[in-house]
């Protein structure tokens, strides 16, 4: 019995005294975590040595336990130290081997910028920021409803001809052949007045809210018409509100838009969900206002419709029009766009043709 104790002893201190030069043996990570599987692994020498514990009188297992885990404690620490020393040798080698210039000029960042429609609305939410309006979006998707019949216009009246609609198919009839439109009436909104009633049902008034978004018209494309188009509405409900407080904040909005020195006028218009209502003109920007060809010659271009908010169009954003009044206006950014940079067709904004887009750097 003695002589196993001896024997094991030896055995261990034997382990300790050759790990240390096997691993300076080990030339790399790999081979050092291989070295620590041989000794201290499961399966390793250190177990194998272990298992003959039950052969040694219990008084010395003690002493043999003792010593296994100092000597695994020392193999541990070296092996440590040389992952150390083999991280830092390799450091040391790719310093060597690469050289960095710093002198070298660096790789230059391409500046990208806004869509030119997106420079226009960005003006335009920041006049109408200054003039006490908040952003109030809606969606792009939109029920017939709401497109038409909350804005005064019933079905089959003929003023819906006037926004030709792209609609949804009713899901299934187009695998069958025979599409048609969805029966719940989803839609691509013809234009940003639903949300006018989407914002009469969400807030209370005073509202001021301006809403740019896009919108889509079932059109013959040319350079003067897409059917993918970006709105701006605008709108106001407020005790007392008058026509009188529209036209003075669209003749405010267009010289801050175009220029002191811009003229404007007022003509009659019409439209289901505003009365009275009207077009809003100012001076020809290409020519401004003695007459050519942009402008058909008669020194004006409308830039946008407007009216007093039809009382039917209140009820159906839940406000009584013997309490509140309101205006609205809407406007269509592309035409405001392509009248600021001279762009001649349309269809280039949706084109995604970057030798178009990078004509318009920031602050042009
Ligand atoms: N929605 C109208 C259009 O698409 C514009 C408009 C908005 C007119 C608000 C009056 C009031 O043409």
């Amino acid at each position: 019995m003695q002589a196993m104790t001896e024997q094991l002893k030896a055995d261990l201190e034997r382990l300790r005294q050759t790990a240390s030069a096997r691993l300076t043996d080990a030339s790399d990570a790999a081979s050092v975590d291989e070295l620590r599987s041989t000794l201290l692994g499961r399966n390793g020498e250190l177990t194998t040595l272990l298992k003959q514990l039950g052969d040694v009188p219990v008084a010395e297992r003690p002493s043999i336990g003792q010593l296994a885990n100092a000597v695994r404690g020392e193999v541990e620490t070296a092996i440590s130290r040389r992952l150390d020393e083999l991280r830092g040798a390799d450091l040391d080698r790719r310093l060597a081997d690469e050289s960095i210039d710093m002198s070298a000029p660096g790789r230059s960042v391409r500046v990208g910028h806004l869509h030119p429609l997106m420079m226009v609305e960005r003006d335009l939410r920041e006049i109408f920021h200054a003039f006490g309006f908040e952003i109030y979006e809606g969606p792009e998707i939109e029920t017939e409803a709401m497109n038409f019949e909350a804005l005064n216009i019933p079905p089959d009246h003929p003023a819906r001809d006037l926004w030709d609609t792209l609609y949804v198919a009713e899901p299934g009839s187009v695998e069958q052949g025979l599409p048609r439109p969805a029966e719940d009436g989803t839609i691509l909104r013809t234009h940003t007045s639903p949300v006018q009633v989407r914002a009469m049902l969400d807030l209370r008034p005073p509202i001021r809210i301006i809403t740019p978004g896009r919108c889509f018209r079932y059109e013959a494309v040319d350079a003067s018409h897409n059917f993918e188009f970006f709105q701006v509405e605008g709108l106001v409900v407020d005790r007392s509100t008058s026509l009188a407080d529209l036209k003075g904040m669209l003749e405010q909005f267009a010289r801050a838009m175009y220029g002191d020195g811009t003229r404007t006028r007022f003509r009659p218009g019409y439209y289901p969900f505003t009365e009275p209502s009207v077009a809003f003109d100012v001076n020809c920007l290409v020519c401004g206002g003695s007459g050519c060809p942009a402008c058909s010659r008669t020194g004006w271009m409308t830039i946008l419709g407007a009216g007093m908010v039809h009382p039917h169009v209140l009820r159906a954003g839940n406000i009584d029009p013997d309490e509140h009044q309101g205006y609205a206006f809407g406007m269509g950014l592309d035409r405001m766009t392509v009248l600021r940079y001279g762009i001649p067709d349309l269809r280039l904004l949706m084109g995604a043709d970057l030798r178009f887009l990078e004509q318009f750097p920031m602050g042009a």
